[in-house]
């Protein structure tokens, strides 16, 4: 089939902990993947090839507002622009819903994110001093 985007559903979960897993310091858990699952405000797209998924997008709309929650690329894979191609489907997803606009917040350590965030067009718009314990979350934007 080659490489696809598609919707990600319960039988994913392994290989969504798989990717969370090497990608975050303090991954989430199957019970917090589960529950985003089942939640219909949640929009959580997975990428797939051979020999599996190889990244993940997860945001959450509701009342014109959209979040990127997470978004990980296998670390073989990434530097190619998979995470871009994740983020398009994702906002054409939360603008599809109706929501004008996104937010999300990053370590400001995380230069591969903000990178990918920078050139997708997001601003910054806030900042949470210490927000993670040891470092500030940038919080950015993207209009819709
Ligand atoms: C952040 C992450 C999702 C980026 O995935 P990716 O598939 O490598 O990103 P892309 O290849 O789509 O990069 C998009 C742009 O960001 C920049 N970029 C991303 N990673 C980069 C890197 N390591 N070095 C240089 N530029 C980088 C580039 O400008 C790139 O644009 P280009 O391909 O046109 O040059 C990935 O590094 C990851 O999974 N990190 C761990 C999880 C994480 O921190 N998620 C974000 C939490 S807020």
């Amino acid at each position: 089939m080659g490489m696809h985007l598609r919707r990600a559903d319960a039988d994913d979960l392994a290989a969504l902990l798989v990717i969370e897993s090497v990608s975050y310091p303090e991954p989430w858990d199957e019970a917090t993947f589960r529950s985003f699952l089942a939640n219909p405000s949640a929009v959580c797209l997975v990428l797939v090839d051979e020999p599996g998924i190889i990244g993940y997008a997860l945001g959450l709309t509701s009342l014109g507002m959209s979040q990127l929650l997470s978004i990980a690329v296998f670390p073989a894979r990434r530097g190619s622009g998979l995470a871009t191609q994740l983020l398009d489907a994702l906002v054409a997803e939360c603008r599809a819903r109706g929501a004008s606009y996104m937010r999300l917040e990053v370590r400001s350590a995380n230069r591969s994110a903000r990178r990918l965030y920078d050139a997708y067009g997001f601003s910054m718009i806030g900042l949470r001093p210490r927000y993670y314990g040891d470092d500030d979350a940038l919080i950015m934007s993207l209009n819709l």
